[in-house]
C-alpha cells in the first residue's frame, strides 16, 4: 500500500530523516518507534504532506505522493494524527470532528453527512457525540482520543497516528492500545504507529521499525526488536566493554 524510498528531510544542514526506506501491506499495523528527536514525526509530517521531503519518493497504492499539500494527501486517504493535540477549544467535541469530516472530503458533503461521520468516529473513540459535550476539561487520553477521532472522520484508509500513548498512565496506556488494534480490525484500516517508548506498542503491532538520528537501524519482528544489539544500545545505552 505505502512504499517510501529514500526519504531525507534537511533542515539547514541538520538531516532530520536520512535515507529511510520502507514498505507496508494493507492491513498491517507498524509501529515506528525511536528515542526523541530521532525522526518519528518528522516522517509522518513528510507522508502528510506537512513538510516535503528533500528527496526521496513516497508512493501510495503506486502513486506518487511525495510533496502534495496535506489536503490533498488526507483526500487520498491518509488521516493523521498530532503529536500534541490543539482542538478547537471554542467548538463542541461533535463540531471539531465535524469540521474533520469536511475536510476529508474532496468533493463536499451535506452537513448532516459530515455529522454522520463525526459521531461514528467519536463512537468508536468512546467519546460521548451528543451536540452538549465540550472539550472542557478533557484530559490526556481524551484528547488524544479526540485526535484520532478527527484523523478517522476523514475516513482514512493509512492513518498515522502519532504518540497515541504519550502523557498517559499505565491503565490509559493499555486501553489506548487496543483502542487503536481494534480500530484496526473494525474498520480494516492499516496503521503507522509512533511511539518513543516500545512498550505496550510491542503486542499490538505486527512489525517495528526503529529510527535513531534520522535512520532506520532495525526492522522487523517486535519480538525481535529488543534483543537486537543496536536497538538495545540506542535504548539502554551503550554496553561496557
Ligand atoms: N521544523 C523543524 N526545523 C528544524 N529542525 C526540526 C524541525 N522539525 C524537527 N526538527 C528536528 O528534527 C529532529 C527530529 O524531530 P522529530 O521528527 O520531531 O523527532 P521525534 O518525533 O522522533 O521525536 C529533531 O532534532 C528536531 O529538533
Ligand atoms: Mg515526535
Amino acid at each position: 500500500m505505502l512504499e517510501v524510498n529514500g526519504l531525507c528531510k534537511r533542515f539547514g544542514g541538520f538531516l532530520a530523516v536520512n535515507r529511510v526506506s520502507f514498505e507496508l501491506r494493507a492491513g498491517e499495523i507498524l509501529g515506528l518507534i525511536g528515542p526523541n528527536g530521532s525522526g518519528k514525526s518528522t516522517t509522518f509530517n513528510l507522508i502528510a504532506g506537512t513538510l516535503r521531503p528533500s528527496s526521496g519518493s513516497i508512493r501510495l497504492d503506486g502513486k506518487e505522493i511525495a510533496g502534495l499539500p496535506a489536503h490533498a494527501v488526507c483526500h487520498q486517504g491518509v488521516g493523521r494524527t498530532f503529536q500534541i493535540p490543539r482542538p478547537f477549544r471554542k467548538l463542541s467535541l461533535l463540531e471539531n470532528v465535524t469540521l474533520a469530516a469536511y475536510y476529508g472530503e474532496a468533493g463536499g458533503i451535506a452537513r448532516s453527512e459530515a455529522e454522520h461521520r463525526a459521531a461514528e468516529a467519536l463512537e468508536m473513540v468512546g467519546l460521548p457525540s451528543d451536540r452538549s459535550a465540550s472539550t472542557n476539561g478533557l484530559g490526556a487520553a481524551a484528547l488524544k482520543k479526540l485526535e484520532l477521532a478527527r484523523a478517522l472522520a476523514t475516513r482514512p484508509r493509512l492513518l498515522l497516528a502519532d504518540e497515541s500513548l504519550g502523557g498517559l498512565d499505565r491503565a490509559e496506556m493499555e486501553r489506548a492500545a487496543d483502542l487503536l488494534g481494534d480500530i484496526r480490525s473494525r474498520v480494516g484500516i492499516t496503521i503507522i504507529w509512533v511511539e518513543h517508548i516500545m512498550g505496550v506498542l510491542m503486542r499490538v503491532v505486527d512489525r517495528v521499525i526503529v529510527l535513531d538520528h534520522g535512520e532506520k537501524i532495525f526492522e522487523g519482528k517486535p519480538a525481535e526488536a529488543a534483543g537486537d544489539p543496536r536497538v538495545a544500545e540506542v535504548y539502554l545505552g551503550k554496553p561496557k566493554a
